[in-house]
């Protein structure tokens, strides 16, 4: 089916849900699928985080991308299925790195199985994309995807040479969130525009749209963590400064506040230390000095320009949905 001649009403992300629900469950039946391996503990261990709650929000992305293109087959499904593989991968490792014990409101799998098996697994989920992706004998798909894995590691390891450093440039902040998070939602939306024979243009269009999207993501996840009503978001809040991890509205605050407080933001992350007084002194100073403000203006402003690429496409249902999906990227409370 081709995108649809009439188009939808979608003013919110309940129409979009809504309306690709049938795409979404196509996505779901191949991740099921996928989990087929004869080791029954890997199998347990990734139902567990896979069926957890995640939003599916990179799966959306590119089946979205792929029907603004005009994509009229359903092998997207399948595609969508191996890029929250690796999506799910990079919890399971990211969940050790930051010693995390709360993950879409449940123990993490570190938590339960232990470090060992969450890193084995996430392993398994990664080379299991892998398997399925070649099936698509496509060499645009497979460059893109693997430069997209491939910056994720370079990302993360950046991000941990930082870590306990509160003088991190906020260039090198941007770079480390481009690399963990934007370019797998970059190559998401890309590989849509690929399946669907899109020119290069609109490849490039929807690249640079994802790449802005995923940078605002992170940047608005790394507001939550601060801000965020911990029961919907179902991860702890204050990891990120208890792990050392200066983030965008503490960089801010950093710049901003007085050397007293400074020095206590320092020490707590120095020393990994944060108790729930500190954590409060914190979210009043952001308060006073505006620093989530701050955080989510800069994430404004890059998905207004994300935006922006869509102008490229002529008006469509995934037109819209993409720009509501572009919108809640940095709405969402989870
Ligand atoms: C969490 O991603 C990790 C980040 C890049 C911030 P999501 O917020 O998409 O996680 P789930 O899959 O919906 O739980
Ligand atoms: C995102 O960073 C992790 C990856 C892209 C792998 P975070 O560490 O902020 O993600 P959460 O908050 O644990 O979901
Ligand atoms: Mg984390
Ligand atoms: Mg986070």
């Amino acid at each position: 089916m081709a995108e649809e001649s009439v188009i939808s009403t979608i003013h919110s992300m309940a129409d979009v849900w809504d309306a690709y629900r049938h795409e979404l469950d196509g996505v779901e039946d191949r991740i099921h699928k996928n989990l087929d391996s004869s080791v029954a503990l890997v199998n347990t261990v990734a139902a567990q985080i896979l069926s957890g709650g995640g939003k599916r929000i990179r799966p959306l992305l590119l089946l979205l991308s792929a029907r603004l293109c005009g994509y009229a087959a359903k092998e997207h499904h399948q595609l969508g299925s191996v890029v929250e593989f690796i999506h799910t991968a990079t919890l399971l490792h990211d969940d050790v790195v930051d010693e995390a014990d709360l993950r879409r409101g449940k123990k993490t799998a570190r938590k339960v199985w232990g470090n060992q098996i969450s890193i084995l697994v996430g392993d398994y989920l990664y080379t299991k994309a892998m398997c399925r992706v070649v099936e698509f004998r496509s060499q645009g798909i497979n460059e893109v995807l693997s430069e997209a894995c491939n910056k994720m590691a370079e990302g993360e390891v950046l991000q941990l040479y930082y870590n306990g450093n509160p003088a991190i440039p906020e260039s090198d902040y941007i770079k480390i969130v481009e690399h963990k998070t934007a370019g797998l939602i970059a190559a998401a939306c890309r590989m849509g525009a690929i399946l669907a024979d899109a020119s290069e243009a609109q490849q490039e269009a929807l690249f640079r749209f994802g790449q802005f999207l995923g940078i605002a993501f992170q940047v608005a996840d790394d507001n939550l963590d601060y801000v965020a009503n911990g029961a919907s978001l179902g991860k702890t809040i204050g990891q990120d400064l208890r792990q050392g991890k200066a983030t965008l509205p503490l960089l801010h605050l950093l710049q901003h506040c007085s050397e007293h407080d400074r020095h206590m933001i320092k020490d707590r992350m120095e020393t990994r230390t944060l108790n729930a007084t500190d954590l409060d002194r914190i979210l009043l100073l952001m308060a006073e000095y505006g620093s989530v403000t701050y955080a989510m203006d800069r994430a404004r402003t890059y998905i207004d320009a994300a935006k922006r690429e869509l102008e490229l496409f002529e008006d469509s249902t995934a037109r819209r949905a993409l720009a509501v999906t572009a919108d809640y990227m940095i709405t969402r409370d989870r």
